[in-house]
């Protein structure tokens, strides 16, 4: 049980579906003289503590960018590494998740996984899928423009065997066709380590995310510094392109698809 000081929130005002890049784990253990893979570890007690945190407070959608398409480009040894974390994660995790009401969702190019982490993800998402008190989508795999690709070949499937009209075609088509289609937009992106960049995350379902950049590693970041995170999206006034000087409480209360 994670003890949340919530006081400085509005938990009536938070967001509906949080994505996390979590990055920083090499530099992380790099910093301590520790080889990256240290980091990866480490890092799985944050993925925990997030997971926890985000049930307590009732938020219904969690995204979790663990594994990106450019990462099977890092070498051998820490893929891995990486892939056997997966799969000890999801075989250790299970009894929690099923006790806290987690349905796991994965997101991404599985099939590239190695056979034994697939397995292992196959039934984690089998055992939750009747869990609805949060929905962990667990990027792995996964790059944005892939997805769109995927989504596109879809579509276009569907025109080619006359299922589908173009006309037809709209932006609610396409969020159906790409991997997050189970969940709305993200209204909060958090990343990890200071980095100013997307990394090919969601990039469709971005579009109206309100994003903090903090510069703690992702293996120190916590429950304390995920309040902050959602206190400061809290400040936020969301916009959507409009001008607010009318109705600004009305235009606040305006979410994301
Ligand atoms: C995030 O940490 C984990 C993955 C991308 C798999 P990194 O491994 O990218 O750590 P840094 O960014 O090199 O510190
Ligand atoms: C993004 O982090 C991917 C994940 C957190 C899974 P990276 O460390 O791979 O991104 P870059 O290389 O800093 O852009
Ligand atoms: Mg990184």
């Amino acid at each position: 049980m994670i003890e949340l000081d919530t006081s400085a929130l509005d938990t009536s005002r938070l967001p509906t579906h949080v994505a996390v890049i979590m990055d920083g784990n090499g530099r992380w253990a790099q910093h301590r003289g520790m080889s990256r893979i240290e980091g990866h570890k480490r890092g799985k007690d944050s993925v925990r503590t997030i997971v926890e945190s985000t049930r307590e407070l009732g938020i219904p959608y969690l995204s979790l960018f663990a594994f990106s398409t450019e990462n099977w480009d890092r070498p051998s040894r820490e893929v891995n590494a990486l892939m056997g974390l997966l799969r000890r994660y999801l075989r250790t995790e299970i009894k929690r998740m099923m006790a806290n009401g987690v349905r796991v969702v994965a997101i991404g190019d599985v099939e590239r996984l190695p056979s034994s982490v697939r397995r292992e993800l196959e039934d984690a998402i089998e055992r939750t899928r009747d869990n609805n008190d949060l929905t962990v989508g667990l990027c792995v795999s996964y790059g944005g423009r892939e997805d769109i690709v995927h989504a596109m070949r879809k579509l276009g499937q569907d025109v080619a065997a006359g299922k589908l009209d173009p006309e037809d075609i709209d932006e609610a088509t396409i969020s159906r066709s790409l991997g997050s289609a189970m969940m709305p937009d993200p209204d909060l992106l958090i990343r990890t380590s200071g980095e100013m960049r997307i990394s090919n995350f969601y990039l469709w379902q971005l579009a109206y995310t309100e994003i903090y950049v903090t510069d703690t590693l992702w293996p120190d970041f916590r429950e304390a510094e995920y309040v902050t995170a959602l206190a400061d999206f809290q400040s936020r006034e969301r916009r959507f392109g409009r001008v607010v000087d009318e109705a600004p409480q009305k235009v606040r209360a305006v979410r994301g698809r």
